[in-house]
């Protein structure tokens, strides 16, 4: 069992030492590290009630059979959540699951990561963030992305990559995230960052755009009559729809939704049977369960099923590849690293130590009862997926970046 000896001692003295210094300008670093806690914490947007964390982290806990927290290195046996029933449970529960898991997790996501929620390939000599951008602006430009052209961003998150991609290309983006946490604060943030002319996010559904014609709409979604049929000049998703219970639905409805010869982009998390993934190796199979379990997936697809899903919504492929093929390459920096633990000062918190900081500060804030209680499951939850996402990095067994472009026949 990990020990978290050393990183709650650590979190004491961040507290410590924050608390002291506070008004010192030396002190900056610390009290931005304990405050955004503090806030990640106690956000006034919520709407998940603290005293639902728990409950919601159970049921949610439920869907992957109570493994939760578990990683391939701590033991966790893969298997069960690839049977026909385990699957089918997820897909049919993806909206309780998927927004569940957001409402849990976008505040930690946030705060260790950025407000780009996905991974990139990464050259030498490019900071992470340099690369996360990097990869927006590939999709702006494969697009056609510019002053004038509409674009839908499919599970926009909290909108991280459409303010960027805006602010690139002079583009319009209008979001869709089923979670509303996501939709407050992602609104905000675009005015605040001087784009709301440009960028705008709608809770939705992505296997039901707006004017979809089959199927019921789920609580708390309200279209208002809005059609977005042939709206869309183009549309891209990042690390979004690998949430969907049925892709060939979901890319049917952003195809609806682009007028012809509309061109879609993504990266897709995949796990990858043409380069090292082996579906009769139980270890591979424990580490794609635990992305799943850590991420909220109903079951991780593989290249051809994306594919396939692309043509079968009407869709031409154009181009389809790993962008982290050269994630070995001597002239590249694994995507996987920053969580690897590299100790790395701007990207402190995505490390095995940062997490280990933030595991411990939690922990301590749900004892003293600052933090709603069931946080320190997610937590849990996050570092553990995170193991095994480095792990099916490492293996070549999985990848977050399968980059596709497709134009609408
Ligand atoms: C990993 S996040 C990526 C967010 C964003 N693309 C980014 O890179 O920052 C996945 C997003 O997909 C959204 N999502 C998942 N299932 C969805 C669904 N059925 N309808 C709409 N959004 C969905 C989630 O709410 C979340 O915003």
């Amino acid at each position: 069992m990990e020990s978290y000896a050393v990183p709650v001692a650590v979190a004491l003295g961040v507290v410590a030492v924050a608390m002291v210094l506070r008004k010192s300008s030396k002190a900056r670093d610390f009290d931005s590290q304990i405050n955004s806690g503090l806030s990640m914490l106690q956000t006034s947007d919520s709407v998940l009630a603290r005293e639902k964390v728990s409950t919601s982290m159970e049921e949610y806990s439920q869907l992957f059979s109570g493994k939760t927290g578990q990683s391939t290195a701590s033991g966790l046996k893969g298997g069960d959540l690839t049977t026909e029933e385990s699957i089918a449970k997820r897909q049919e529960g993806y909206r309780t699951m998927v927004n569940n898991f957001y409402d849990l997790v976008t505040d930690f996501y946030e705060y260790g990561w950025c407000q780009s929620f996905h991974f990139a390939p990464r050259w030498k000599g490019e900071s992470f963030f340099e690369s996360i951008k990097r990869a927006e602006y590939h999709l702006c430009s494969r697009l056609g992305m510019a002053p004038g052209v509409k674009a839908l961003d499919v599970g926009c998150g909290v909108g991280g990559p459409m303010r960027n991609m805006a602010v690139f290309s002079g583009a319009t983006i209008e979001g869709i995230t089923i979670n509303e946490y996501q939709v407050r604060v992602g609104n905000k943030y675009h005015e605040q960052a001087g784009v709301g002319h440009l960028c705008h996010t709608t809770r939705g559904d992505f296997q039901n755009l707006p004017g979809f014609k089959n199927g019921a709409l789920w609580e708390g979604i309200e279209y208002r009559g809005a059609d977005w049929t042939g709206k869309f000049d183009c549309a891209y998703q990042i690390e979004a729809t690998c949430h969907s219970p049925n892709k060939t639905r979901c890319f049917s409805e952003v195809a609806r939704c682009l007028k012809k010869g509309g061109l879609f982009a993504g990266y897709e998390w995949v796990v990858l049977p043409e380069v090292k993934y082996d579906a009769n190796n139980p270890e591979h199979v424990s580490v794609k369960e635990s992305i799943e379990i850590g991420n909220g997936l109903p079951t991780l697809a593989t290249p051809a099923i994306v594919k396939q899903a692309l043509v079968d919504a009407g869709f031409e492929i154009l181009d389809a590849y790993d962008a982290n093929e050269g994630v070995h390459d001597p002239h590249q920096i694994p995507w996987y690293e920053t969580l690897d633990g590299k100790m790395s000062l701007s990207g402190f918190r995505m490390t095995r130590i940062g997490r280990s900081c933030t595991h411990a500060m939690v922990t301590i804030l749900e004892k003293l009862r600052i933090a709603p209680k069931g946080t320190t499951h997610v937590s849990a939850m996050l570092n553990a997926t995170a193991i095994d996402l480095v792990e099916g990095g490492k293996k070549e067994i999985f990848t977050p970046s399968y980059f596709f472009l497709a134009k609408k026949l």
